[in-house]
């Protein structure tokens, strides 16, 4: 079964050939950083009219780079994300599904960032899921694909925002998250002693906003950018440890699963190595940010599963598992 995917929750526009939720035909994304990058973050006016402009061109090149003529199904994520953003993608969607004949299948972007890891291998359950992108942080315990129970999740910023705005106070360009990495490499995290928040009552919760304003206090002394780059990650990344540990040792799991663009940074599946007994598995080269290979690849099981989504299928700007 060939599956079209179609991503535009933010601010990549993506389009994806898989075939039965594995093989990976094409992948396709035109990322929008060039246009965001000097107002530090995504302006939702400006990726709507990005996605209007390069929308057709990316599912024409996804579909002749996958060499498929006729596609089965139509995939689409339908959220969590800018309103306007996932308009579009799903009137695209909508409109190949009605000019071909073919059915419609809405898929949950976040449920997707995790489907990434569990493309090239098999995953047995039940298994954690960690999400850890720009817009989500959140622990889940994963009974089968599609089955999830949140067992935790941030009550402020996400992780990749924290990793956005601790760049912007650095003066680093958007996004932030590589950046941090890259300079935190020759800094020393022993300088700023930064600690992420805990949730009262709430063990398996994040907080990132504290971690945030203290790169701001610290900021206004001297200091070196590549030591609070690296003590900001060191504090944030280990948080990440942390509270995956106490989930893992809280449901019996062993095995993790990670999705998102923080999923991207390698000192983390480093400090994963080092740090914990858990087999992590982590989502391959170019699928660790948004994409629509992930979309293509769950819509196949989604399908199988609940059938086709109706063709009156709304955006959802704020679902989460
Ligand atoms: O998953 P994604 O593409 O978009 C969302 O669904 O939010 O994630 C983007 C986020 C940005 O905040 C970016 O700074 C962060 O992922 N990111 C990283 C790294 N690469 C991307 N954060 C830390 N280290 C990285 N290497
Ligand atoms: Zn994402």
């Amino acid at each position: 079964m060939y599956v079209l995917g179609i991503e535009s929750t933010c601010d990549e526009t993506a389009c994806a050939v898989v075939q039965d939720g594995k093989k990976i035909l094409s992948n396709v994304v035109s990322s929008q950083i060039d246009l965001h990058k000097e107002y530090g973050g995504v302006v939702p006016e400006l990726a709507c009219r990005r996605h209007v402009d390069v929308m057709l061109p990316v599912i024409q090149e996804a579909l002749t780079l996958s060499g498929v003529s006729q596609v089965d199904l139509i995939a689409v994520a339908k959220g969590p994300g800018l309103i306007g953003a996932l308009l579009l993608g799903m009137h695209a969607a909508k409109g190949l599904a009605m000019a071909w004949n073919k059915p419609l299948i809405g898929v949950n972007h976040i449920e997707a960032h995790l489907y990434a890891s569990m493309m090239e291998q098999d995953i047995s359950f039940p298994a954690l899921g960690v999400v850890i992108s720009g817009g989500h942080t959140a622990i889940v315990k994963i009974t089968s694909l599609g089955s999830y129970e949140l067992i935790g999740q941030t009550v402020d910023d996400a992780i990749g925002e924290a990793f956005d705005k601790a760049a912007k106070i650095l003066h680093l360009p958007y996004p932030g998250g590589p950046e941090i990495e890259l300079l935190a490499k020759n800094g020393d995290a022993s300088i700023h002693p930064l600690k992420a928040g805990n949730v009262k009552g709430r063990p398996l919760d994040f907080s990132f906003s504290g971690l945030k304003t203290g790169v701001l206090y610290a900021s206004k002394n001297y200091f070196k950018p590549e030591d609070l780059a690296a003590s900001f990650q060191q504090a944030a990344l280990m948080d990440i440890i942390k509270k995956t540990k106490l989930a893992a040792a809280e449901t019996g799991c062993k095995t993790v699963v990670f999705g998102g663009g923080v999923s991207n940074n390698q000192t983390l599946r480093h400090l994963f190595a080092t740090k914990t007994s858990l087999q992590c598995f982590w989502p391959p080269t170019g699928l660790s940010l948004d994409n629509a290979a992930m979309i293509a690849g769950l819509g196949y099981h989604t399908f199988l599963k609940e059938g086709p989504s109706p063709i009156d299928l709304e955006p959802m700007t704020s679902i989460s598992f």
